[in-house]
């Protein structure tokens, strides 16, 4: 007969784990489709909740917000966090979070799969094969990039490029990075050494991979410019947001032999009309934004969205607080 359950939102299927977490202590309601929630559907559903559970295709903004008056925590379901507008909520006294360091790993994996499909060709060969076109050994068929020896520039070295980057040691790759900081440790570490301006990585390297954030700053870093840099046997990947690439550009490069190919897990638009350019590329790996998509780091991340949501309701700081200002507020 407690009204005093606090009600959360969450706006996805995600894995159990964390809703069973959740619903010990609150009242949950689950959108059940994976079509995403309308957005005038949100709002109705927001307006009773004390936190919610998001994905990053909720764009929490002050329209939203201001549909949500109980609103105590947004809990991404995510790394990144484009989708918030932490000034906005830090105002408005709401905690955002995100799920640091649960899924590094299972995307610095999945970048490496990227770069290793684009440079050997994994797609077209599969095709060939399926297309009935596997005859005879062809020594000329579908012909790739060497990953071994080769160099690697890395954009963004937060968790995830530094994951990336331990790889590279063991392909005796020269790693290359361009962040907003050095990071001495991982200098000393892997020999990787650092490149001020971009242009110097885009330029010596063979293979491009994108670990920033989307921001103002980085939104479209790879354009038609940066893209003219870059070697013509240079495979790009992106695990980080689509729109740090003009898509246009990319789509222009890869049809010309601007580069070789690109490996994208992100896309912009995502996700990709099924009639798109890229879909047409042979020398294009997409996939449908599953970076972090291991079954244990999925399960992982639901229990850390589920805890920085119980932590911040019980008034404590959630473990991945990403808007510490919200607690002078408080
Ligand atoms: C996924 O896109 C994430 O930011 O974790």
């Amino acid at each position: 007969m407690s009204t005093t359950r606090p009600k959360v939102l969450i706006t996805r299927i995600i894995p159990e784990v964390g809703v069973r977490l959740l619903r010990e202590t609150c009242d949950v309601e689950q959108w059940q489709s994976n079509e995403g929630i309308p957005r005038d559907t949100l709002k109705v559903m927001l307006a009773d909740k004390d936190a919610c559970l998001a994905l990053v295709t909720e764009r929490f903004d002050a329209d939203l917000f201001a549909a949500a008056p109980r609103l105590k925590v947004v809990a991404n379901f995510a790394v990144g966090y484009d989708n918030l507008d932490l000034a906005e909520a830090t105002r408005r006294g709401i905690m955002l979070t995100n799920t640091p360091d649960v899924l590094t790993e299972t995307t610095a994996d999945f970048a490496w799969t990227l770069l290793m499909a684009a440079a050997r060709n994994v797609l077209p060969a599969d095709e060939y094969i399926r297309a009935g076109r596997w005859t005879i050994l062809k020594p000329g068929a579908c012909l790739g990039q060497d990953v071994y020896g080769s160099t690697l520039g890395i954009i963004g070295l937060g968790q995830i490029g530094q994951a990336v980057a331990r790889r590279a040691t063991g392909f005796n790759m020269r790693v290359l990075y361009h962040s907003p900081r050095r990071v001495p440790d991982v200098e000393a570490r892997y020999g990787a050494e650092y490149r001020e301006h971009k242009a110097d990585l885009l330029r010596e390297a063979d293979f491009v991979s994108l670990h920033a954030p989307l921001t103002p700053d980085t939104r479209h870093l790879i354009d038609a410019d940066a893209l003219a840099l870059m070697k013509p046997t240079a495979v790009l990947v992106n695990t980080a947001r689509g729109a740090i690439v003009d898509t246009d550009a990319l789509v222009h490069a890869l049809t010309t032999g601007r580069i070789f190919a690109a490996g994208l897990d992100v896309t912009d638009p995502e996700p990709l009309p099924a009639d798109h350019p890229l879909m047409r590329l042979p020398n294009c790996v997409v996939a449908p934004h599953i970076g972090s998509g291991s079954f244990a780091a999925r399960d992982a991340t639901s229990v850390l969205a589920a805890r920085n949501i119980l932590a911040a309701l019980r008034g404590e700081r959630p473990p991945s607080l990403l808007n510490p200002d919200v607690l002078q507020k408080a």
